[in-house]
């Protein structure tokens, strides 16, 4: 199966932490079902997910959720065939940045703030893998 990994970026019109537990939680149904994997990382000021899987489910899955109300301005910022999966463990992991995500988000940042609207997409495809590998040290797997 061909493989891809899809980076969009969009802005909250919800924002709190019922709606993303009722997001998460239904990401992860869904996506269980669709083998689609990936990290949502999200902030009161943006969401930034990958999907990865194969084309036909990440299209479908991004379809459902570019219609979803509870959020605007969608960019794509990457869609590429891949040769494995970054988030195997995940089906979406979900990640609100804290202290501890903060080196990290200032290796992408080029002003004050990291912006991942301004994300070139060899950008967002490192900040994937770095986050994945960041992830995979400091949490465990979503069963
Ligand atoms: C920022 C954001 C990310 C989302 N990510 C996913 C996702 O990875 N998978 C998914 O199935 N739904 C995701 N959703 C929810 C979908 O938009 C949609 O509400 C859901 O898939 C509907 O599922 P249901 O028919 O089982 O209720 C996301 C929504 C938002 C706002």
């Amino acid at each position: 199966m061909t493989l891809f990994r899809l980076i969009y970026v969009s802005r909250p019109k919800v924002t709190g932490a019922e709606h993303y537990d009722d997001i998460l939680m239904r990401s992860h149904v869904n996506n269980l079902r669709a083998h689609v994997t990936g990290a949502l990382v999200y902030r009161e000021d943006f969401n930034l997910q990958v999907l990865e899987g194969g084309r036909d489910p990440v299209s479908t899955t991004f379809l459902r959720i570019a219609a979803d109300p509870r959020h605007e301005a969608l960019q794509l910022i990457a869609c590429t065939e891949v040769s494995h999966r970054l988030f195997s463990e995940w089906q979406m992991r979900g990640v609100a940045p804290t202290a501890s995500h903060t080196a990290l988000l200032l290796q992408y940042t080029i002003g004050v703030e990291f912006d991942p609207y301004s994300l070139s997409q060899r950008a967002a495809e490192d900040f994937a893998r770095a986050l994945s590998e960041f992830e995979g040290r400091s949490a465990h797997p979503a069963t």
